[in-house]
């Protein structure tokens, strides 16, 4: 359970592998290529990290760990979720219809596999973001939905899988993990 977010890095390879990268998922142009790379680097500290911290502060810490969260930890971490998917929008996106331009990329598929972390914990991050949202419909019609179900339905089913899940597991691994996010 405590490797959810390297899973995702795992679809990804799936995916890149699965369509055996066409020059368009990492394309050799160099400004093209520059736009992929400044998205990979910016996203680790940025929206994967707001994303998992929303996953484990609505979901794991309190319906696992049973440890309630300060309201004021949540609000926190919303707000950086929020500040992150603007930035997105505003920077990444802009009037294009991929993060690149009107091609898809690794960026938009590791994009959304890093927003469908919050989604996963129950959040509706695509509530009030029609451009988030349309880009999401472009990205699930180019890979297909299917393969996009089957990719997210580790993290969309999570929240069922996690009713079977032993809490004793994490006793051990507690305190660091509150340390990590409180
Ligand atoms: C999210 O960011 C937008 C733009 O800065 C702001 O208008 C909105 O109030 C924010 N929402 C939350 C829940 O923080």
């Amino acid at each position: 359970m405590i490797n959810l977010c390297p899973s995702s890095i795992a679809i990804m390879l799936y995916l890149a592998e699965k369509f055996q990268t066409p020059d368009f998922w990492y394309p050799a142009d160099l400004q093209q290529r520059a736009r992929v790379n400044e998205y990979l680097s910016w996203q680790h500290t940025a929206i994967r990290m707001n994303g998992s911290k929303i996953f484990w502060l609505r979901l794991m810490i309190p319906k696992i760990m049973g440890v309630e969260v300060p309201k004021e930890k949540m609000d926190g971490a919303l707000e950086d979720l929020n500040n992150s998917l603007n930035l997105i929008e505003e920077k990444y996106l802009q009037d294009r219809a991929f993060i690149v331009g009107e091609q898809i990329s690794l960026a938009d598929l590791v994009a959304i596999v890093e927003i469908m972390q919050p989604v996963g914990a129950g959040l509706d991050v695509f509530n009030g973001r029609p451009k988030l949202s349309a880009w999401r419909d472009r990205v699930q019609a180019f890979i297909g939905k299917e393969l996009f179900d089957e990719a997210h339905q580790a993290i969309l089913g999570v929240q069922e899988n996690m009713k079977q899940f032993d809490p004793s597991k994490l006793e051990l691994f507690k305190p660091k993990i509150l340390r990590l996010f409180f």
